[in-house]
């Protein structure tokens, strides 16, 4: 049985391989299953989703994220996402995710990516630019109804003694995802629109959103069902853009 070697919560290996033009022979491979049934379809959707939202992500001002790419085989999705914790062939670069750093450095209850941010950034850990960032993200990834923003999947790259935002990686509408009957939600999603002082970022990550769902429509390797769900939201974001 596949497991989630990498820890996570998604099917997944590691793999070494040649790409040409890639930054790193490291990947991290997550995967759907390989029948055609709506909730595996579903996942596959989700991971084409995922290659897709971390592109779409890289359009916000200062934010990298994972490279990725999409390989279709015997049926199954793959997603393969290079390694930003590898360097050359054999060196390892260090990453610490939000969740080890509250351990260490906070030791808060649990709270939102912001919150988190803005407590680093007090403690001198994380600079303002970084956490400016870190809301647009936030943002980004409540407009594409990420509802797995939890602190392990935020992580910061420890340099000179300070925490730079390391890449986005783990970005994709989990509210869509099957329950775990197996069954697809079918309620409506309300986008979160902004107070008006967090007015300028939600406009600006509602821009990157609106580019994801349209996306998402127009990408054929997304299941008919899945990409008119992500013409309407894109829809629905363009509306409340123009009226917020
Ligand atoms: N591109 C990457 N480079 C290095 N580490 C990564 C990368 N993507 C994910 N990780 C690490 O692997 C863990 C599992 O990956 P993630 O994409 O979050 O999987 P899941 O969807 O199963 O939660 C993450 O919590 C993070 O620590
Ligand atoms: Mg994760």
């Amino acid at each position: 049985m596949a497991g989630s070697s990498a820890a996570g919560e998604f099917p997944k290996f590691t793999a070494l391989r040649a790409l040409t033009g890639s930054a790193t022979p490291h990947v991290l491979v997550k995967f759907s299953g390989a029948d055609a049934s709506p909730t595996v379809t579903r996942w596959a959707d989700l991971l084409v989703c995922e290659h897709l939202a971390l592109e779409c992500a890289r359009t916000l001002p200062g934010i990298a994220s994972a490279r990725s790419r999409i390989l279709i085989q015997a049926g199954r999705t793959f997603l393969e996402v290079e390694r930003f914790d590898r360097h050359d062939r054999l060196g390892r670069s260090p990453l610490c995710s939000l969740d080890t750093l509250n351990a260490a450095l906070l030791g808060k209850t649990p709270g939102d990516w912001p919150t988190f941010a803005d407590a680093l950034v007090a403690a001198k850990w994380l600079g303002d630019g970084d956490a400016q960032r870190r809301h647009h993200l936030w943002w980004f990834g409540r407009l594409i109804a990420n509802t797995d923003m939890h602190l392990g999947n935020l992580s910061f790259q420890p340099t000179q003694g300070r925490l730079c935002l390391a890449p986005t990686y783990d970005i994709l509408p989990m509210r869509h995802a099957p329950l775990a009957g197996g069954e697809l939600p079918t309620d409506e999603v309300e986008p979160p629109l902004p107070l008006p002082r967090q007015r300028a970022i939600w406009l600006a990550a509602c821009q990157a959103a609106v580019e994801f769902w349209s996306r998402v429509g127009a990408d054929t390797r997304i299941s008919e069902g899945f990409r008119r769900l992500g013409l309407e939201h894109g829809q629905r974001l363009q509306t409340l853009a123009e009226q917020v």
